[in-house]
């Protein structure tokens, strides 16, 4: 286990697994306790899907056993962190993604997935959509929705959900979710804010590959410009952040 720079919070722990599938086993470790606190203390619970490529892996493993039958799926309400602006059919669509990996392996009820409606123009007005289907589902919310379950990337350019670089969405202090440009020049984003997932109870960090080990050690040992990335920034306060890489991404640590 490598050790962690004594200046790092309590709440943040890094664990680094040997490859991919090791990652996604560990992942559905994490997912499936808790989904388990959550159903046993507040009788649902609320969980934030990531995009792109390295969550299917652990979607697939959350579809085998023991977890298909060992977590009660009725009881868990699917959101997404962020959203590309395509239709939910698009190759480039997160909730594509989900649908296929897990929504549909697990037959998990409509009534249980809330989509980004993110083709919705103008990507505002989605995003204010997104806001208020999030208020529906946490109407007890003060400030901000309090998610059980945050799953998060990060890019080869520190960003992370939607929240790229020098982005004014890192500034939104008061909105739940916003729309924002993604720096490859294709499709517009919507993405949950920095409040909304430093509300969250546990946030955990998917990484897996080389192309992730920069910014991975930059931000674990707080290097010069750490703060520049914005997977930096998530920092859920009365929560815990749990930071699962692979040996590649782990490898300048
Ligand atoms: C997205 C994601 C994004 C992703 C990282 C890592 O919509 O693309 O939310 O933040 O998590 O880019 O992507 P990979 O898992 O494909 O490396």
């Amino acid at each position: 286990m490598k050790r962690l720079p004594d200046k790092a919070p309590p709440n943040f722990e890094v664990r680094v697994v040997p490859d991919l599938t090791a990652l996604a086993e560990a992942a559905a470790k994490e997912f499936a306790s808790a989904a388990r606190d959550a159903i046993d203390n507040r009788g649902r619970f609320t969980v934030a899907l990531a995009g792109g490529s390295t969550p299917r892996a652990l979607h697939q493993r959350l579809t085998r056993q023991p977890y298909r039958k060992e977590i009660d799926w009725k009881r868990v309400l699917f959101f997404w962190g962020d959203e590309r602006c395509v239709p939910p059919t698009h190759e480039r669509s997160n909730y594509r993604m989900a649908r296929e990996t897990l929504l549909d392996p697990l037959k998990i009820a409509d009534a249980n997935v809330f989509r980004m409606d993110a083709e919705r123009e103008p990507p505002r007005a989605a995003a204010a959509a997104y806001e208020a289907v999030l208020r529906a589902q946490f109407s007890d919310a003060k400030r901000f929705p309090r998610l059980d379950f945050a799953l998060m990337g990060i890019g080869s350019d520190g960003h992370t959900a939607s929240l790229f670089p020098a982005s004014p969405a890192l500034a939104e202090k008061r909105k739940w979710a916003v729309s924002t440009p993604a720096p490859d020049g294709k499709e517009r984003r919507i993405t949950l804010t920095y409040p909304v997932f430093n509300a969250t109870r546990r946030v955990v960090f998917l990484v897996s590959g080389q192309d992730k080990s920069g910014p991975v050690s930059k931000i674990v040992k707080k290097e010069r410009g750490y703060r520049k990335l914005p997977a930096s920034g998530i920092q859920p306060l009365r929560g815990s952040q749990l930071w699962l890489l692979d040996e590649s991404a782990a490898s300048k640590l």
